[in-house]
């Protein structure tokens, strides 16, 4: 999720990068770079670190080139330095290029290019699109065919602008999955960029290119056409939104970005994972050490808040379908806690940010009593990234709102890769994992369905906005749903919200229902739905209003609730990515009707670094 610009035109192109970059901060980012053409050659510079380290080094160049692209980047495939910033470079030097994806073949193609005495300089998979196309690039053969030849050969995502020295006027620009728009500027200059807020300082006016498309930028004007070299012809749109929503994509606040975006996020971090057909997962980061995984007799999850909730969700998955006693520990106990572990027990830290400090701190326990470590992060290159033997990242891009979603969401995707993974070096059938992943494919879609229910889900919360205590009931998957439910309330609405297991109702909650006290039940179609049926009841009896979240209308009437979200139905172990979509567009709705800050709470922060 990195960001990335061209320009071409009549004006200097270095200020309208670096000011399109600056646009482009609000995502989070490691490192920078530009690289501006003229006819004498390319002026290059890149550092790792936030723009300001890079602005700093510019000081002093005021490079006259009027074509360039920039890139801030967020690192996946190596860490932040200056080498693994973009643009890479083609071997020759001449060809200079940015992306925004991940190619997931990069190893393959790296090996084959290599063999063909291409030299590599930096860890990154961005690297091979440089050198793929410099070897299609054979005299005679135009920029655009060299691209579209190379970017047939990849399999992955990809937003990306280059530029050669061979054509000295052109930038092509070409998306696979990966964002890309167009700006073109009233006096005839084009910029092209990932993100629509690095355009709109200088033109309202774009077009949006769609997978599979090429755009081909000159001073004298653009042309767009498919990968199959079909010419495309796409009016101009009109972006109305101001600098500030557009940072927000059109959007209120980051909250609401961030969890309108999870079927992309979530297609994000399925990318590449599936190996469709033969029922099996591909972790790449867990390949160096499979042998130590698949005698793993014991994992211990450890991690905080959201991420601790997504790991209750992983005890089940992993317990049903890789058959591994799992325990989830608040890091913050753990750290402190006398814990039995043998040879074979290994330890799953769980963090977005990858720099909670109680969870790194059970992370250096479970190193020093010399226990296999693995991470489930976000953010690449973070502490517990670094220091973890081996691990998943999420793929999300930045996280921006203190209240966890679009990561949220991800994690349960990657526990359920994980338990698949797990369960197939042991008993785990084909059968069953093949279900397993089939149904996970179509979770993005079938969120996508949850979504275009966001106005009435947030309009519904509005109605509630002076209830001042809230339970969230649920069972089994459920249960870690109703905690992550009523997290999100608490968090950024500062009502008491507080989730239980649906069964320990009767053992204290239920003193709590009272005709001012809300409860959310969430009650999908699972194997305990008469059970929780039967807890509606119990509230229902006390008088209490109730929301259920459920697959169908049959629910609906048989429980008598108040009001009830429909969500697709899908296998139960994968239920909670579906059932905590409306409970956090519920929190947002409530939180904003009572006017708050939703993106940045009272007293919270986004990534805990202190004890
Ligand atoms: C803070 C954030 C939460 C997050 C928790 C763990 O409390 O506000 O949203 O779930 O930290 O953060 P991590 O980065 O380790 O997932």
């Amino acid at each position: 999720m990195c960001g990335i610009i061209g320009y071409v035109g009549t004006q200097r192109a270095l200020p309208v990068i670096m000011e399109g970059l600056k646009r482009m901060e609000y995502r989070g980012y490691d490192s920078a770079g530009v690289s501006i053409m003229d006819p004498v050659g390319f002026f290059t510079l890149k550092r790792a670190g936030k723009l300001a380290v890079l602005e700093g080094a510019l000081e002093g160049h005021s490079h006259a080139g009027t074509i360039g692209i920039g890139h801030i980047r967020w690192a996946t495939h190596g860490a932040p330095t200056d080498i693994n910033a973009h643009p890479h470079y083609s071997c020759r030097g001449d060809l200079h290029l940015v992306h925004n994806g991940i190619i997931e073949n990069y190893r393959e193609l790296r090996d084959e290019l290599t063999a063909l005495g291409h030299t590599f300089v930096s860890e990154t998979d961005t690297e091979v699109l440089a050198h793929l196309i410099e070897q299609e690039l054979q005299p005679g053969v135009p920029l655009e065919t060299a691209t579209e030849r190379g970017l047939k050969k990849v399999v992955g995502a990809y937003g990306l602008a280059l530029i050669s020295a061979r054509e000295p006027e052109k930038i092509i620009a070409a998306r696979l999955g990966s964002p890309l728009v167009l700006g073109v500027v009233p006096d005839g200059s084009l910029i092209v960029a990932s993100d629509v807020a690095a355009i709109i300082a200088h033109t309202r006016d774009v077009v949006y290119l769609q997978d599979r498309e090429m755009a081909v930028l000159t001073p004298k004007g653009y042309a767009i056409r498919t990968l199959d070299a079909q010419e495309v012809s796409r009016p101009l749109e009109r972006v109305e939104w101001d600098i500030g929503s557009a940072e927000k994509g059109g959007h209120a606040h980051f909250m609401l970005k961030e969890i309108l975006e999870q079927p992309d996020t979530l297609n994000a971090t399925l990318l590449g994972r599936i190996i469709s057909g033969e029922g099996l997962v591909k972790m790449g980061g867990l390949e160096t050490i499979a042998d130590r995984v698949r005698n793993i007799d014991r994992l211990i999850i450890v991690a905080c808040g959201s991420a601790r909730h997504a790991g209750m969700v992983g005890e089940y998955l992993i317990e049903e379908y890789a058959d591994i006693p799992v325990e989830v520990e608040l890091a913050s106990e753990f750290r402190y806690r006398r814990f039995p572990a043998g040879g074979k027990t290994a330890v799953l830290a769980i963090s977005q940010s990858g720099e909670t400090a109680d969870t790194l701190a059970a992370l250096h326990e479970a190193k020093r009593r010399g226990l296999l470590t693995l991470g489930l992060v976000n953010v690449a290159g973070s502490s517990i990234a670094r220091e973890t033997d081996a691990g998943m990242y999420n793929h999300v891009g930045p996280e921006i709102a203190v209240a966890s979603t679009k990561a949220f969401t991800s994690q349960l995707a990657l526990l359920v890769l994980l338990a698949v993974y797990l369960g197939r070096q042991r008993r785990l059938s084909h059968a069953l994992s093949e279900e397993l992943l089939h149904g996970l494919s179509q979770l993005p879609l079938q969120m996508g369905k949850v979504m275009q229910q966001a106005e009435g889900i947030i309009a519904l919360a509005q109605k509630y906005r002076h209830a001042e205590r809230w339970l969230y009931l649920g069972r089994k998957y459920q249960y870690p749903v109703a905690l992550e439910g009523a997290l999100k309330l608490k968090e950024i609405s500062y009502c008491h919200a507080e989730g239980f297991a649906a069964g320990e109702m009767k053992h204290g909650p239920i003193a709590l229902v009272d005709a001012a006290t809300p409860t959310v039940v969430l009650a999908p179609r699972d194997s305990v739905y008469e059970k929780t049926i039967s807890n509606i009841e119990e509230v229902r009896a006390r008088g209490g209003a109730i929301i259920a979240i459920a697959n169908d209308e049959e629910t609906v009437q048989r429980s008598l609730v108040d009001h009830a979200i429909i969500v697709p139905r899908t296998l139960e172990a994968l239920s909670p990515l579906l059932t905590v979509v409306p409970l956090q567009l519920f929190a947002y709705g409530f939180a904003v009707a009572r006017g708050l800050d939703v993106d940045k709470p009272r007293n919270l922060a986004k990534s805990v670094t202190v004890e």
